[in-house]
């Protein structure tokens, strides 16, 4: 297939663009790069074999994203592009909206202008909302969009539901969603990985950068949860295995909207992750216990059966696996 993957210069799309490749698909990146770097471009080329086409382009520019989509015949989008940061979101929440959601719907408007209708949708946990206890086993027959803790989770609902009605109302669209829990790791040949411009506001980047000395200290937020060590636990996926959830969703697609969790199913706490990155890079992190982080849930884990049952998708690689090639990928960062 010519698949065109918005926001495939990021963490995530390029690790998506790398096993598209790798399978025999055409990949075009469309990315304004606000958060990347082009030069993700020429790793994706060493480790797949092929560079992608790049259209450096906004989402927010209709007549933009819809010229790149009348040079092309593309089969199938995948949609990653935009923005990420929960904190960031509480700040700028009309950025977010409109970066998030006026960006999905021009790519729809494109979409639609130009006979594609295969998606695929980047969402997130974070659309299962503050449902307390009842977090340790999220699965698609949950609501969502209820409880929601923050602006950048509310786009990610608000799109699902977009999606919805834009299926609805046209019969031969196919939508996959598809619910990451926390995507962490880089890929196996150490030259891509995670690299958020700023100060990084999610576990693994903040382990890296203290690892690398560029943060001073790492701070455990809360060891008094009701849990097996005290620390919050999270289902932390590889993301290699994330992005081939995307193929097995690509070869699965059918008319509708269908929705799935990438998760392990497993949950792991923040403190056995951040002992088992010590263990295995043989170095101590500078680090404290801190208070709980608001908006923090004690407890998230995917229930992924129906992507094993349905998509044929499993995770496979471990915390082990996580951390091992996150530090090949930091080697090549020092
Ligand atoms: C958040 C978002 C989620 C998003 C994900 C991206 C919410 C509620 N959460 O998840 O939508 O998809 O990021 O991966 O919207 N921690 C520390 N010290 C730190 C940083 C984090 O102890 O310096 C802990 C946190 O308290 C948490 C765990 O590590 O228990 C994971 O945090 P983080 O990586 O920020 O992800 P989430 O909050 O789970």
């Amino acid at each position: 297939m010519n698949i065109l993957v918005t926001g495939g210069t990021g963490y995530i799309g390029s690790h998506t663009t790398i096993e598209l490749i790798k399978a025999g698909h055409t990949v075009a990146i469309m990315d304004n790069l606000s958060n990347s770097k082009i030069e993700v471009l020429d790793k994706i080329e060493i480790i797949a074999g092929k560079k992608p086409a790049f259209f450096p382009v906004d989402l927010l520019d209709f007549d933009a994203t819809l010229k790149a989509f009348k040079s092309s015949r593309f089969d199938a989008v995948i949609h990653f592009a935009g923005l990420k940061a929960v904190g960031e979101s509480v700040e700028k929440p009309l950025w977010y909206y409109e970066n998030n959601i006026e960006g999905t719907i021009n790519l729809l408007k494109a979409m639609k202008e130009t006979d594609v209708s295969k998606l695929i949708f980047s969402s997130s946990a974070t659309v299962y909302g503050d449902r307390g206890e009842d977090s340790a086993r999220l699965n698609e027959t949950m609501t969502t969009g209820v409880n929601v803790t923050n602006p950048y989770g509310w786009t990610k609902a608000m799109i699902e539901q977009i999606i919805r009605d834009v299926c609805g109302a046209d019969p031969k669209f196919e939508a996959t969603v598809l619910r990451y829990f926390n995507p962490v790791g880089a890929d196996k040949s150490g030259l891509i990985g995670e690299d958020p411009n700023g100060i990084p506001n999610n576990l693994m980047p903040i382990v890296m950068k203290v690892y690398l000395g560029k943060i001073p200290e790492l701070t455990i937020f809360g060891d008094d949860y009701d849990t097996e060590d005290g620390s919050c636990e999270r289902d932390f996926i590889h993301v290699t295995d994330l992005a081939k959830g995307h193929l097995k969703a690509l070869e699965h697609s059918k008319p509708g909207v269908s929705v799935y969790n990438l998760g392990t199913g497993k949950a792991t706490s923040v403190l056995s992750i951040v002992n088992a990155f010590e263990k295995i890079s043989g170095k101590t992190l500078p680090k404290k216990i801190g208070r709980r982080r608001a908006g923090d849930l004690k407890s998230i884990c995917a229930d992924p059966e129906k992507a094993e049952k349905e998509l044929g998708w499993k995770a496979e690689l471990s915390i082990e696996d996580v951390i091992e090639d996150t530090l090949r990928y930091l080697g090549n960062c020092e």
